[in-house]
């Protein structure tokens, strides 16, 4: 373990990275300050003065970043406030719900985009604007890569929605009303109703999946400040919270406090206790280890059942909890609030971006709605929620979200319906002739890091339309995909290594049989090292998808799931120098 966060010198206006650029008295120089001058600005606007990025997903395509534009001007504010130059920089955004084939195929892109923009300009810190699922992991990797002071603002959930007297969760009530659709419990009419309700503000999702999830993790990281994480995205307090962004990076970059700095062993391991604390995404598992990755910091699928066995959920939010949403987290006291009450299972001493530890941050935290924010002694879960499973069908690891699945499945033994695409999955599925029964153990392959490409969110396969009828709404299904993290069902997810590059999903055949066991955390195939050698040789590697482009670049060097699908070339923390100017 890291030694506790010992302050350092001081910067003065003429150690800032951006004095090569503006304070230097060359032909170079003038040419960087005349043309800044250019944008109407004075020479002691931003000469000597921290420069400070704001890295900013905003786009008109990205329904829950739609604020962010407005933020980037609180965000300005604080840091002229604070005696700061700031100046915006667009970056490509990831909008969960439009982007195909998947963001996650773009996490890498943004995570590169953020880390060359620092690299390439004269900038000393950055604020980092963005929220929606992916965006937030790919903008903390590069900005850990480039390694400046640095402060993530979380775009903030959506408003809790509403139809019809009942509350409605992005994600979860998607799925839900569809299969009543399905089932002809809801017209066309009433689904069209809800479709108009469900997203009724900007922001995130407002279930704790993916973006939420990660959202508190970057707060309890210690990249966001204490509170951040759970304002909704058009609060007042939201645009109050960015110009705290914007006046504290300016303070950050005097004080020379680095984003690895605060990204240490203990916090990583706070991140996780808070992943299973808050019943989180899936998702999140990827993104930890690859955000480690870029830290330097040892963080293995193992480590994650270690903190699930001992910590509890207690943030009752769907879809692991079923009736609250992260307003009601908010108002209840937020993450803060959740922290005090498992502070024996954190690292205290670990350091968040505002100067202090997180013992002194959540000390004086209260829980204001213990329905919300569980009691210790109450909680919605005994244990995380979240296990990673092993076994000859996952021998790298899989992950089962515990928390949000039918109990009666956590030892299963069934015949496994296999799929070999998505494609075929849908046009299988529904079939009155389909061979299925609700013991079965629904197997999709060819979804994976390369398969999808980018693992799509597939892992939740729908349950097969004549057991729908009969009232079955969970099964066993297995995959090399993802799952929204606002979906939930017994869905074995990153099975890994994924059947594109051969791992045993490859070799599965409709009627094998398929052991699922959560509590000895194990998966497997009931076949013999010989019969799976034997399969292999009818194996071949799938033709290439991409004959050129970012796609390749995908197909050649993303890692399978248990590395966090990071690109080979961008892991780790060897340090690349400034670049020279000329
Ligand atoms: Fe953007 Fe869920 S779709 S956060
Ligand atoms: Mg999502």
């Amino acid at each position: 373990m890291n030694m506790t966060y010992i302050k350092k010198q001081r910067k003065t206006p003429e150690t800032l990275r951006s004095h090569r650029w503006f304070g230097a008295q060359d032909l170079r120089a003038f040419g960087h300050r005349s043309r800044t001058m250019q944008m109407e600005l004075d020479r002691e606007d931003f000469v000597g003065k921290p420069v400070i990025g704001i890295v900013n997903t905003w786009s008109e395509i990205n329904p829950c970043h739609t604020h962010l534009r407005a933020r980037a001007e609180n965000v300005k504010r604080g840091v002229w406030q604070a005696g700061g130059f700031p100046v915006e920089l667009p970056a490509i955004t990831l909008a969960e719900t439009i982007q195909k084939p998947t963001t996650m195929m773009y996490r890498n892109l943004l995570a590169m985009e953020t880390e060359e923009l620092l690299r390439s300009y004269p900038i000393d810190g950055v604020v980092l604007l963005g929220g929606c699922d992916k965006t937030t992991p790919a903008l903390v990797m590069g900005a850990t890569s480039m390694n400046l002071p640095s402060i993530f603002l979380p775009a903030g959930p959506m408003l809790t929605a509403r139809w019809r007297g009942q509350t409605l969760g992005s994600g979860s009530d998607q799925w839900k009303f569809w299969d009543e659709r399905r089932m002809g419990n809801i017209t066309e009419e009433e689904h069209q109703e809800v479709e108009a309700s469900i997203a009724r503000s900007p922001g995130t999702c407002m279930t704790m999946g993916t973006a939420s999830t990660m959202a508190t993790i970057c707060e309890a990281l210690g990249v966001s400040l204490p509170g951040a994480s759970s304002i909704p995205a058009p609060d007042s307090g939201h645009g109050r919270m960015a110009a705290q962004c914007g006046k504290r990076i300016v303070e950050m970059v005097w004080e020379d406090m680095k984003i690895r700095d605060i990204l240490t062993p203990k916090a990583f391991q706070n991140a996780a206790t808070t992943l299973m604390a808050n019943g989180g995404s899936t998702n999140a598992v990827i993104h930890l280890v690859a955000m480690a990755g870029r830290a330097g910091v040892e963080l293995s699928l193992d480590d994650f059942n270690e903190v699930s066995a001992r910590t509890p959920v207690l943030a009752n939010i769907r879809p692991v909890g079923n009736t609250y949403l992260m307003e009601d987290f908010h108002y209840a006291g937020g993450l803060p609030a959740l922290l005090r009450e498992i502070e024996s299972l954190l690292y205290l001493d670990a350091i968040n971006c505002n100067g202090k530890t997180m013992g002194e941050n959540i000390s004086n935290a209260k829980i204001w709605n213990d329905d919300v924010i569980r009691r210790r002694e109450n909680p919605v879960k005994s244990d995380g929620g979240l296990v990673v499973l092993r076994g000859n069908l996952a021998p790298d690891g899989a992950v089962l979200k515990t928390g949000a699945m039918d109990q009666k499945f956590l030892e299963h033994t069934g015949r496994a319906v296999v799929f070999d695409s998505y494609d075929h999955m849908v046009e299988q599925i529904d079939r009155d002739d389909l061979d299925v029964d609700e013991n079965s153990i629904l197997v999709l392959r060819n979804a994976g890091p390369l398969g999808g490409p980018g693992m799509p969110e597939w892992g939740m396969m729908p349950i097969p339309r004549k057991l729908l009828t009969q009232g079955v709404r969970d099964m066993v299904r297995i995959s090399d995909a993802r799952m929204s993290g606002t979906s939930y069902g017994t869905c074995v997810l990153h099975v890994s290594p994924e059947s594109w590059v051969g791992g045993p999903l490859a070799l599965i055949q409709t009627g094998d049989t398929i052991s699922l066991n959560a509590n000895t955390k194990t998966l497997d195939v009931l076949l013999s090292d010989e019969q799976l050698a034997e399969r292999r040789k009818n194996w071949k590697t799938p033709p290439d998808k991409f004959p050129r482009g970012y796609g390749k670049l995908v197909m050649t060097h993303i890692q399978q799931a248990d590395k966090g699908c990071d690109f080979d070339f961008l892991m780790g923390t060897e340090p690349i120098a400034d670049p020279e100017i000329h």
